[in-house]
């Protein structure tokens, strides 16, 4: 008979308390209270280390009703940053392991959780929603239907408006910086997938701080992109933030998510791989210059529909595609 070794609880590093995680990266145990005033120091850290903004600038959180986008607005608000929230509602239904869910409409609604349980704390906060099927016409899916006929997923189109939307937003309100809660691992997995591909032009580009390619556009910042997924999950949690469990439909069996797979595999043999591959990548880039001349050949005009920056010579993908969704629909609607 085999005999199982029972294991004292793990204590907090700085009191008696019970850790509620284990940070194996950092052989660092902690406590609720300890994790959370943990995790706002390091993210004040980085927003200073990375130069990201001040507390004289306005920052738009895109919010998306996931763990990450509401802990980033949570931390920056407790932090005394100046942050107002973005929905952006693509009209998805279903999720990654059923059908009937309204993925959007129950994302949306996280989100104004988030806020109504400020309001009760006498505390207003700004978001701004913005429908895509009202604004643009059609949703997500069904501006994909239309533009491709079903051959592909509608992860580019939605990648195409979320960001064309979100620098509108931030543009049209003033904003100076605009911040996704992208987390290490989501930032490790599009390395790792730009690296496979050798996607100089992304190479060259990908990183925690964007500054605006022109005037009048946020600098794009990702406050969260040092912390594990697994991280931001607990800080929601312990947080008593309320957010969408599902992923979205079209996420499920995308090569992102097996490059995660991958990283966290290799992460339980060592921890802090993860954190090593992608820290050390921004180092090679600026110590060595790397990627120096994709970065300044590459040429960005101004749309002259939106005024957007774009790499085609003329009218951006984003005004392009959903001109030729909306010329599509008006064919196929019932009053023709
Ligand atoms: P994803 O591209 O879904 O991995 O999301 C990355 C980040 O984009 C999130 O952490 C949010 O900051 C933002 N985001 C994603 N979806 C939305 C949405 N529907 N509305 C506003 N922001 C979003
Ligand atoms: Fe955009 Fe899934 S969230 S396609
Ligand atoms: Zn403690
Ligand atoms: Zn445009």
């Amino acid at each position: 008979m085999t005999r199982k070794r029972h294991h004292p609880p793990l204590k907090c590093r700085h009191c008696a308390q019970k850790a509620v995680i284990n940070m194996r990266q950092h052989k660092l145990a902690l406590c609720s209270t300890h994790f959370v005033e943990w995790v706002h120091k390091q993210t004040e850290r980085f927003i200073g280390k990375y130069k990201m903004f001040t507390r004289d600038e306005r920052v738009l959180v895109a919010v998306s009703g996931g763990k990450d986008s509401l802990a980033l607005w949570d931390i920056l608000l407790a932090l005394g940053y100046q942050a107002d929230g973005l929905y952006i509602g693509l009209g998805i239904v279903g999720c990654a392991d059923y059908d009937h869910l309204d993925y959007s409409g129950e994302s949306h609604q996280f989100v104004q959780d988030f806020v109504d349980y400020h309001a009760a704390q006498g505390r207003d906060l700004t978001l701004h929603v913005v429908d895509v099927a009202e604004t643009y016409g059609a949703s997500i899916p069904v501006a994909a239907q239309v533009t491709n006929r079903g051959r592909e997923k509608p992860c580019s189109l939605c990648g195409l408006s979320k960001r064309h939307i979100m620098n509108r937003v931030a543009r049209d309100h003033g904003y100076d910086v605009l911040a996704t809660g992208h987390n290490l691992d989501d930032e490790a997995a599009v390395l790792f997938g730009n690296t496979m591909q050798w996607a100089v032009e992304y190479l060259a580009r990908q990183g925690p701080v964007l500054p605006p390619s022109h005037p009048g556009l946020a600098r794009k910042v990702k406050p969260l992109f040092r912390f594990y997924e697994r991280e931001m999950a607990a800080y929601a949690i312990v947080r008593g933030i309320a957010y969408i469990y599902e992923e979205c439909p079209y996420a499920s069996g995308a090569t992102t998510t097996r490059y995660k797979e991958l990283l966290n595999e290799m992460e339980i043999g060592s921890p802090g791989v993860k954190t090593q591959f992608y820290l050390r990548f921004l180092q090679a880039r600026e110590n060595y210059g790397l990627f120096a001349t994709a970065r300044e050949t590459l040429m960005l005009n101004t749309c002259p529909t939106c005024g957007q920056p774009t790499t085609l010579d003329g009218v951006c993908s984003f005004c392009q595609t959903w001109a030729r969704i909306n010329t599509r629909l008006a064919k196929c609607s019932p009053a023709d």
